[in-house]
């Protein structure tokens, strides 16, 4: 009875949310109004009612219709604005905020629109709210590494305004592998390096994330369950998976949440975190994602001290944050 008390008041890290993923229906209308752009659907309610997923492409599908509305710096702070507020509500102490550039850069957005707008929003969170915000950049891997290469060159003269890189996008049939020069550079230019692997792909794209990237943080990382062998490394190497309950139920990975790993990851060993991916679009924000997970399996409190403990561990926070925070 207690358990949910505590899943919400408990300090968090936020990891794996897309801030494109936090524009809710309401919101997309009301920026398209403002920008005049005309959207697919007639209402609110209609944009809502497509958001019936059956995988992980039919999802992004609407993703990016829905980003579309994007268009000025006041647009990318507001939207992350709003978000922020929200993750303050929830007791996240630590938000690491996904973006995606080159959704926005190919409708003929300025790199600086985007970068501008989401980092002051970022740096009010901190003086406003109390939350610890920060960006990492994201490659959109449908797409070629010469475009990501080219998107972290246009990105370079606000370097100081991100810290880390990530992959994301339609996954099967574009595996790590593909961005290894980039991700090479990358960290050469001292930024943290994460990476969605095994989020429908099989455990050897998780297994490429970590040899050929050499990321800090798998996202998503569940299909690990299907390689034991993977299971005792990444528990051995402490190597945090940053994990979406939600996301996986909606885009019909575990359409059960009955039937989702996390206890397994935790019991095993694995600095498994929970976390929202696209809040707006899968049903719910952390503490969402959190009291539905533990409703529909039998973890306890100490499974969520843990949850809580890893998110703030497998941040990029200074550790003097870190340690106040625990
Ligand atoms: N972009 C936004 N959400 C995503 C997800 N869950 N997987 C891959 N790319 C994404
Ligand atoms: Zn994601």
């Amino acid at each position: 009875a207690q358990l949910p008390a505590l899943l919400a008041a408990m300090p968090k890290a936020e990891l794996h949310m897309h801030i494109e993923g936090s524009l809710e229906p309401e919101m997309i209308f009301a920026l398209a109004q403002r920008n005049s752009v005309t959207l697919p659907y007639p209402s609110v309610e209609a944009l809502r009612a497509a958001y019936a997923f059956t995988d992980l492409q039919s999802f992004l599908d609407i993703y990016y219709a829905g980003a579309s509305v994007l268009l000025t710096e006041q647009d990318f702070y507001d939207m992350a604005w709003a978000y922020l507020q929200r993750a303050a509500a929830d007791h996240v102490v630590r938000a690491e905020l996904f973006f995606d550039p080159q959704t926005h850069t190919a409708r003929g957005v300025p790199m600086q629109t985007v970068i501008l707008g989401l980092s002051r929003a970022c740096r009010d969170a901190q003086a406003q709210l109390g939350v610890s915000a920060a960006l990492i950049l994201c490659f959109l891997r449908h797409l070629s590494e010469d475009e990501a290469l080219q998107t972290l060159q246009d990105a370079l003269p606000w370097r100081d305004h991100f810290i880390g890189v990530g992959l994301d996008s339609s996954e099967v049939g574009h595996p790590p592998e593909k961005f290894q020069r980039v991700f090479a550079r990358a960290r050469d230019m001292g930024l943290h390096v994460v990476a969605h692997a095994g989020e429908e792909a099989p455990p050897e794209y998780i297994r490429q994330a970590l040899d050929l990237l050499k990321v800090q943080r798998i996202d998503h990382g569940v299909q690990a369950v299907r390689d034991k062998g993977l299971m005792q490394r990444l528990a051995r190497e402490r190597m945090p998976l940053t994990v979406c309950p939600l996301s996986n139920q909606k885009l019909q990975v575990f359409p059960d949440l009955r039937d989702h790993p996390l206890k397994a990851l935790l019991d095993a060993g694995l600095c498994a975190t929970v976390n929202s991916d696209d809040p707006a679009y899968f049903g719910g924000y952390v503490n969402d994602n959190l009291r539905a997970m533990f409703a529909a399996s039998n973890m306890d409190a100490r499974h969520a001290w843990q949850l809580a403990a890893n998110s703030i561990d497998a941040s990029f926070a200074p550790p003097a944050d870190k340690a106040a925070w625990r």
